[in-house]
């Protein structure tokens, strides 16, 4: 197994002092940089965009992991590529053609995610397996931080572990929602290689971010 990585979501972070939060994490020891771009569309919330993280892209060396949660993508991949994101995930039912949108995260020159919800097929991954960098399955319905942990991922995030290994291709597994020390040790079993955490490693403020990124990676 890879190591355990754990990916900070800025969604429950202090937007009024993100560079500062941002820098925080990445001095408690977060190893990806979780940005959750939302439009109100294809989650019902808005969060940011491409500008904002482009401002605070200097407070951190850290690999900026960018979740997009707008459809379609692929007009804006240039933007989010330019502003800093090392990897780039868009969801299967973004669209209008999955493949495409990869292509184009690829040739930008960083690395691609597929990002797959509760309800998406885990067969969607077939013809992309060759080109992508991380699958990101969703522990949640997609939009919101601080929502309970859906046990039936368990099983998803394990067939997508067993398609990992048969690809013999060195791509992330990463989990999103609900992830908890608790839920972190059922995850890491299922085979989740990356941990994306809000509300369980910015609770209880700066101080303590150090403390609740280890409480997770040590699950
Ligand atoms: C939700 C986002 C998540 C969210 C996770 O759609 O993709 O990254 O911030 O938050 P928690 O860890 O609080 O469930
Ligand atoms: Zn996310």
């Amino acid at each position: 197994m890879p190591d355990i990585k754990i990916s900070p979501s800025i969604l429950s972070a202090d937007f009024g002092h993100l560079a500062d939060e941002i820098t925080a994490i990445d001095k408690a020891g977060a190893d990806y940089i979780h940005i959750d771009v939302m439009d109100g569309h294809f989650v019902p919330n808005i969060s940011f965009g491409a500008p904002v993280y482009k401002c605070v892209r200097q407070a951190s060396d850290k690999i900026f992991d960018v979740h997009l949660m707008i459809s379609p993508t692929d007009a804006y991949l240039k933007d989010f590529a330019d502003a800093g994101a090392d990897i780039i995930t868009v969801h299967a039912e973004a669209g209008p053609h999955l493949h495409r949108s990869l292509q184009t995260i690829k040739a930008l020159g960083k690395k691609a995610g597929v990002a797959i919800n509760l309800t998406t097929p885990n067969d969607v991954l077939n013809c992309v397996m060759d080109m992508v960098d991380l699958v990101l399955v969703m522990t949640i319905n997609p939009g919101f931080g601080g929502q309970k942990f859906e046990p039936a991922s368990l099983e998803k995030i394990a067939d997508v572990r067993r398609r990992i290994e048969a690809s013999g291709r060195d791509i992330d597994l990463e989990v999103d929602g609900g992830i908890t020390p608790v839920t972190a040790k059922q995850v890491i079993e299922a085979g989740a290689n990356v941990l994306v955490a809000g509300t369980a490693v910015f609770k209880d403020g700066p101080e303590k971010y150090a403390e609740n990124i280890q409480a997770i990676r040590g699950a």
